[in-house]
């Protein structure tokens, strides 16, 4: 498909964890495609340096590349800097930084557990709080400042082997909300993304990893097929427009109607 280039962004400043990720990776072309300036951050600097280079040669617009493992404030708050410092500003803040592996609670270790709480729902806490002075400037400047997170579905149904993402997804949404009415007054909206089962992506290699496992999840998809990441970056590019600004506390569900059918991803049972 191609990149439909528009200026709708235009003027923005957008900073994504894990930005050179297989979601995260669109999100920044589709997002720089509409004329942001794009600052991409996760722990592998040669991965976002790579992906930094490629989306300037795609779109021709502004790519900074930040190291910074989200788990560390200082860091997060080092990053969070240095992207101001280049760029004047954040107006939008995208959490998509992620741990996953599959785990049955009882051979789940309390590190793991701990691990992927610590990246997902901490390492959501520590970007926001850093980004605040940033995006409540932007917000008393235009009124359309946003915190975007991407968060998932298989806490609804509570999926297997999932215990840790399950809780962390779930605090995720509970602090988007509680950011929705904090910061609305002060012109920073904040809402969520949840995808459902998305291809081409290190998330769906680690949950279905081979043939047979993902085409009994696609067939229990509604729409009887994965998602793209190109859905998910269109998501994003209208949830921090101008074509929702009523909407705050959110958690827009991108799924092919996959949750409703069947708990998780479909097809996963426990043994
Ligand atoms: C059981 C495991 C494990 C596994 C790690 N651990 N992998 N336990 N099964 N497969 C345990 C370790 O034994 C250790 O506990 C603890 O977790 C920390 O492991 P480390 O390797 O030291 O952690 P770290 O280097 O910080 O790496 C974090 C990680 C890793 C999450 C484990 O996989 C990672 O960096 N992932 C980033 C990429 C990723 O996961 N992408 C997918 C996102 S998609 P002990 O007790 O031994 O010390 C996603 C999709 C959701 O979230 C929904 C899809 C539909
Ligand atoms: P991915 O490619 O593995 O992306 C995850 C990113 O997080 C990577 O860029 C990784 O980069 C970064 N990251 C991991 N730990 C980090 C840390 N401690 N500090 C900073 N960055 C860190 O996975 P994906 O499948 O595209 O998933 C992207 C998002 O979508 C995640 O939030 C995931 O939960 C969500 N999601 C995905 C699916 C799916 O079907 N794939 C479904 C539901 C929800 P480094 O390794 O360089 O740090």
């Amino acid at each position: 498909m191609s990149i439909f280039k528009d200026d709708i962004l235009k003027g923005r400043t957008v900073l994504i964890t894990g930005g050179a990720g297989d979601i995260g990776s669109e999100i920044s072309t589709i997002f720089s495609a509409h004329g942001a300036n794009v600052a991409i951050t996760s722990r592998k600097e040669e991965r976002i340096n790579a992906a930094a280079e490629d989306i300037r040669g795609k779109t021709g617009g502004k790519v900074f590349a930040v190291a910074c493992d989200v788990r560390d404030y200082d860091a997060v708050e080092n990053a969070v800097a240095k992207t101001a410092d280049e760029f004047g500003g954040i107006d939008i803040l995208i959490n998509g930084a992620a741990g996953n592996f599959p785990s049955p609670i009882a051979a789940l270790s309390p590190n793991g557990f701990r691990t992927v709480i610590d990246i997902d729902l901490q390492g959501t806490f520590n970007m926001t709080k850093a980004c605040f002075p940033h995006l409540s400037a932007a917000g008393e400047k235009h009124g359309n400042a946003n915190v975007l997170n991407i968060t998932a579905t298989l806490h609804y149904t509570g999926m297997p082997f999932q215990a840790h993402v399950n809780a962390a997804k779930a605090g995720i949404d509970a602090f988007t909300r509680t950011c929705a009415n904090e910061w609305g007054p002060l012109g920073i909206r904040s809402n969520g993304v949840a995808p459902g089962p998305i291809g081409d992506t290190e998330g769906m290699r680690r949950l279905a990893p081979n043939e047979e496992m993902a085409e009994q999840s696609q067939k229990a998809v509604p729409l009887r097929r994965w998602g793209t990441k190109r859905e998910i970056a269109d998501t994003c590019l209208f949830l921090v427009s101008d074509a929702s600004q009523y909407t705050t506390g959110a958690i827009l569900v991108v799924d092919g109607g996959s949750w409703l059918y069947s708990p998780g991803i479909g097809g996963f049972t426990v043994e």
